[in-house]
Order: C-alpha cells, then structure tokens, then sequence
C-alpha cells in the first residue's frame, strides 16, 4: 500500500467515496462496459433508457429480472464492507454510488446516495408511485401497479435528470470535501464522471482504485490498480493502524 495515501487519508477532514460497478463485480455483478457486460447482445446504454422502455417494455424488463435475479444471489464483498468501515472512522463521510443493485444498503451504511436509484424499487409510469417489488423472478412482464398501469424500475436511464434531492446533496458535499476515494468505476458517465475533477478544483486530494487506468487516472492524485475488495479492506487495516 502507498504510504502517503495512507499518511494524506488520515488527515482528511471530509471524505467522500464515489463507487461504480466494478465494487460490486467481486460479488458476482457483471459491470456495463466489461467483457461480460452484455446482454443477449444488448449494452447498457440500448437498454437503459425511455425510449428503449416506452418501444419494448417486455425486453427492458427482462434484463432488470436477470439483473435482479443476479443480485438477489449476490452478497456484499469486503470492498462494500471496507466502505461501511470508513464511514464509521470519519465524522464527516458520504457515499455517492452509481449502483442500483442494493448492496451498500446491505452493510448497514448510512450516509448514501444511490444517484441513479435503485433497481429493487419500481415507479408506477401513471401516477409516479414508488413501490418495492422483491420478487425474483417477477411473476408478470412488465409488471403492473394496482391502478393497471406499467410499472418501471426507479432507475435513472440515459438522458433522464437525477432526482434534484441527490443532485443538491452531492453538489453540497463536493464543495466541502477535502478527499475523495473513488472506486470502480469507468468515469464516462456524467454527473459523476465530473466529480473528481471538482474536488481537484476546489484544492482536495483524490485516490482511485481501479483494475485498470481510467480518465480519472489522468487527475487522481493517486492510483491504486487491483480488486476493491482486496485494496480497500488493507487501505482501512492501514487507517486503522495509524490512528492506534
Ligand atoms: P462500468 O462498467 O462502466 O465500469 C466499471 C469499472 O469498474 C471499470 O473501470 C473497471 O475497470 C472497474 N472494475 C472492474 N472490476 C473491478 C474490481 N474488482 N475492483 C475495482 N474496479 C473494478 O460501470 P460504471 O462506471 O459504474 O448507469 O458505469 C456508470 C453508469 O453507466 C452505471 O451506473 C449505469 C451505466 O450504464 C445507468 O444505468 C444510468
């Protein structure tokens, strides 16, 4: 482990953690743009929109009930559960996950933004109802809300504005924070590909993890290259040690 990312995380004030499907592939989750990543030979981004939804509801919700029904098995990983171990070590800690799978819900964390929803919640396309639906697999596709109509996964899709309230509190906490981990992600998708670099503008310190350079790589103060769950459970047993 990097010394001074050890020595300059004990000093944080403010930390924030950015996560992406890659914490959660050591669970079993296949990441949108990996190798594994497509489904039936669609990519993410054919799939997880309005237009794809409102043409083919049926095929849109297949991928959600083989998504949902990998997740259902999935467990978190010691990646997620290094993550719930920060927020217990600094007072000041917020997670924005790009995750809709659920799993850092699972670790008990508490100061959580799930910016682009959560795929185990539905939003009714009439009356805008928010409702859990756990069934794996779902009984009906699509499924319908009680009033008749079809119900969509409560998930941002491309082209979509993130709900305003995760929107604000993301931008709140970016112009306090003063470190940055950001974790497994590929830093293509905006907002939160732009997150890193504005903690960099306002003067805070930024460490990636990731199996591989990214185009945070470029700004990241440093870069940790290898599994989540293998970096950050050592980089929490390093805090730890330090602050005996
Ligand atoms: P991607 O699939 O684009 O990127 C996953 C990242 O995780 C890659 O950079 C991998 O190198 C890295 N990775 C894979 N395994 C890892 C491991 N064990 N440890 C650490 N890193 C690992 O996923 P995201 O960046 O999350 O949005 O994608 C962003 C958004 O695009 C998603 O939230 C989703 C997607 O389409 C919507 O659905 C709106």
């Amino acid at each position: 482990m990097n010394e001074s990312v050890v020595e300059r995380l004990t000093q944080a004030n403010s930390l924030l953690v950015i996560t992406g499907a890659g914490i959660s592939a050591e669970s079993g989750i296949p990441t949108f743009r990996g190798a594994d990543g497509l489904w039936r030979n669609y990519r993410a981004e054919d799939l997880a929109t309005l237009d794809a939804f409102e043409r083919d509801p049926v095929t849109v919700w297949e991928w959600y009930d083989w998504r949902r029904g990998i997740i259902g098995r999935a467990e978190p990983n010691p990646g997620h559960l290094a993550i719930k171990d920060l927020e217990d070590m600094f007072e000041n800690f917020l997670l924005i996950t790009q995750n809709v799978d659920g799993l850092h819900g699972r670790t008990g964390i508490r100061n959580i933004v799930e910016i682009h929803g959560n795929l185990w919640r539905t939003k009714c396309t009439r009356e805008g109802k928010i409702s859990m639906l756990m069934d794996v697999p779902l009984r009906s596709i699509p499924p319908r809300c009680d009033c008749g109509a079809v119900l969509r996964p409560d998930v941002v899709w491309f082209g979509e504005s993130i709900p305003s309230y995760a929107l604000d509190l993301s931008f709140n906490v970016l112009e306090q924070c003063d470190t940055l981990i950001v974790v497994g992600t590929s830093g293509v998708v905006y907002p939160v590909a732009s997150f890193p670099q504005t903690v960099k503008d306002n003067g805070g310190y930024v460490v990636e993890v990731n199996v591989e350079p990214t185009p945070i790589s470029a700004i990241a103060d440093a870069s940790l290259y290898g599994n989540s769950g293998d970096i950050l459970p050592m980089l929490v047993k390093w805090l730890k040690e330090r602050r005996k």
